[in-house]
């Protein structure tokens, strides 16, 4: 939620770089957009409503060159999207900015101390307290003088501002008089720091500083930093010197572009076979036969991680939930490890009670979801006495993230950075992770036989190749297809069994991106309910793959076809009874039931890509959602 970035350097183009920043971190919100930056002792600051472009034609007819700023493009929390309530803020001098990612909760209390001393505010937002928090504190320490301890009075006063701030929150400041210095900080909110020749930068996500530097260092909680032309100076909220190296990041700037896609999500729908392809590369032993001594697949875990483990819980939100859906099943029905799924905005306040032996998986494909990191915190933290330590993995494709550094164990799921705002093939590489997880349990516990591994490894392996036969054959048809639709109000998806989180992902995908009203129902539960919605005007998406419920929801789909719904099914190319079942098929090739959750979602990727294309929508940043959830 909320991008920010910073440039401090020697080029008199901050504008363009904090521009081109907000750019690439417009996924993380769009409500609106500012900059403020330093030239010739002034501070200037330019907002706009809306979406980027709005930002980017005023400062157009008004830009000065300046080598120190800062930007925000902004998910609203507290305030309406308007003008008035679009970052940075400034003190009542106008003399010092402000741009934050995060929420302020006791920002009603310092408002009401700040109007006491003379500040007077301009907007409805938690964040404008800041700077004048920071500006009430300054002369004070001027006046002080310098100590040994505080290198600069900026951010001594930024320091003493922070500690009184409670919530979560990543900020960077600047003042038109203290021209050579951007300070940043971060408290549980996302923050990294890029190193450049003679320049420096910081935002809230790497793709906006890899057009600039690979050099990056994340900021981590309770850490604020001091970036100046000549270097980089970091310290705790306390005051201490904390000595961090910067890392190399391994990206290509490529991966950020469209690349002849009309749109991010419909390449990342493209990109699924290879990343399904790329993560089983990374973690399957190639030479693997039945009899061997080891197991089939090296997640890199600990050899004792796996010791007498009794349960495994899940938390995530969204997208990653359902992919949790799909790991419980996985875990259940394949490795025999009872397995809750949480959401963990939910959890966090009502954990499970605690239980030795229990593994806690976090799903999260930014590495920052405010909610999963506070869950898999405070699992770090529950402890009863004299049980072993809790066992922490978490699942993602940022292993760069917040995430990595609160958890001990993580599966990387090389599927890169997702920049549509609908998760499509970072969803798709959880569920690879779950399938490698679950079959290196089965091994270990030994739940499956030899062969039947082997068999779903082989099974895995034409994974790739079947999901470039859909995209290859389907996606025109759906295109089509999806014309009829263009006007629906309202879509049932129905699943059962391992394909039910598909039908709740499905459902979820339309509404996001399409605004069209969708449910995903467990099909059997249909008759309890929400039968009740159905006539000519209500489309049902049916999942109907052979195995142990295929009759099952053969049957579910007849009886909404009695009470004259459109029945779309997802169904293998060769099935004869479906066929004649469903009004429109979105044929997938024939697998084993169990892994076919890898194919059937694609279609409905498809599906709700296509209509809300179709329906002129901004199908990347679909409204009022943002990439990266970092508030509560
Ligand atoms: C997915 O399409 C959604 N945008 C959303 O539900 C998302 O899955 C959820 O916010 C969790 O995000 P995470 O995977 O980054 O934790």
């Amino acid at each position: 939620m909320c991008g920010i970035v910073g440039y401090i350097g020697t080029q008199p183009a901050a504008s363009e770089i904090l521009l081109a920043g907000l750019q690439k971190l417009e996924y993380r919100g769009y409500d609106s957009a500012g900059i403020a930056t330093i030239s010739e002792g002034e501070l200037h600051c330019i907002r706009a409503k809306g979406k980027l472009h709005n930002l980017q034609e005023k400062v157009a007819s008004w830009n000065r060159p300046a080598s120190l700023g800062i930007g925000h493009t902004r998910w609203a929390t507290h305030g309406k999207p308007e003008e008035y309530n679009a970052h940075p803020h400034r003190d009542t001098s106008e003399r010092l900015a402000v741009v934050q990612n995060g929420i302020i909760e006791n920002y009603r209390e310092l408002r009401e101390q700040l109007r006491h001393h003379g500040h007077t505010f301009r907007s409805d937002t938690d964040t404008e307290v800041i700077p004048h928090l920071i500006a009430d504190g300054l002369p004070r320490i001027q006046a002080e003088g310098l100590q040994a301890h505080h290198p600069s009075p900026l951010l001594e006063a930024v320091r003493q501002a922070v500690c009184q701030l409670q919530g979560a929150f990543a900020i960077a400041v600047i003042s038109a008089d203290f021209p050579d210095e951007l300070i940043v900080a971060r408290q549980q909110a996302p923050l990294v720091l890029g190193f450049g020749q003679g320049e420096f930068f910081c935002a809230s996500d790497t793709p906006a500083l890899i057009p600039y530097t690979r050099a990056i260092l994340p900021l981590d909680n309770g850490e604020i930093a001091r970036l100046t032309p000549t270097g980089v100076e970091v310290f705790s909220f306390e005051g201490n010197r904390v000595r961090k190296t910067p890392r190399t990041l391994n990206w290509n700037p490529v991966m950020v572009e469209k690349q002849g896609f009309k749109h991010f999500m419909l390449k990342e729908i493209y990109e699924q076979p290879g990343v399904v392809r790329t993560c089983l590369e990374q973690y399957l032993n190639g030479d693997w036969q039945p009899g061997m001594a080891d197991s089939p697949i090296h997640l890199g875990l600990p050899t004792d991680f796996y010791n007498n483990l009794e349960q495994v819980q899940i938390v995530a939100c969204g997208t990653s939930w359902h992919a949790g859906l799909v790991g419980k099943y996985l875990l259940e029905q394949v490795a025999g490890l009872p397995t809750t799924v949480n959401y963990a905005s939910e959890f966090r306040y009502a954990p499970t009670p605690l239980r030795p032996n229990t593994l806690t998986i976090g799903v999260t494909q930014s590495g920052e979801t405010a909610d999963t990191l506070a869950a898999l915190e405070m699992e770090g933290t529950r402890h009863s006495e004299g049980a072993p330590p809790p066992r922490l993995l978490g699942i993602t494709n940022r292993p760069e993230s917040s995430l990595s550094r609160l958890v001990p164990q993580i599966i990387d799921t090389h599927a890169g950075i997702e920049i549509g705002v609908a998760a499509t093939k970072t969803f798709v590489a959880q569920l690879v992770a779950f399938y490698l997880l679950a079959l290196d349990l089965a091994y270990t516990r030994q739940t499956l036989t030899p062969e039947q591994l082997h068999t779903l490894i082989e099974g895995l392996r034409q994974l790739p190749a079947e999901l470039e036969l859909i995209l290859e054959s389907q996606e025109r048809y759906v295109e089509t297809l999806a014309h009829d639709f263009v006007d629906t109000q309202d879509f049932i998806f129905l699943g059962r069994g391992i394909n039910f989180p598909i039908a709740l992902e499905g459902a979820l995908k339309l509404k996001e991106i399409s605004y069209i009203h969708a449910e995903g129902y467990p099909a059997g539960e249909m008759k309890h309910g929400p039968i009740a919605l159905l006539d000519a005007k209500v489309p049902v998406v049916a999942i109907a793959m052979p195995g142990t419920v295929f009759e099952k929801v053969l049957s579910n789909a007849q009886e909404a076809k009695a009470r004259d719904a459109l029945l779309i099914g997802v169904t293998p190319m060769d099935e004869q009874e479906a066929a004649e079942t469903f009004d429109a098929l979105l044929p997938v090739p024939h697998v084993d039931e169990l892994l076919s959750p890898l194919l059937t979602v694609v279609p409905l990727q498809l599906l709700a890509y296509h209509i809300a294309a179709h329906r002129g929508l901004d199908v990347d940043q679909p409204r009022n959602l943002a990439k990266s959830v970092t508030v509560e």
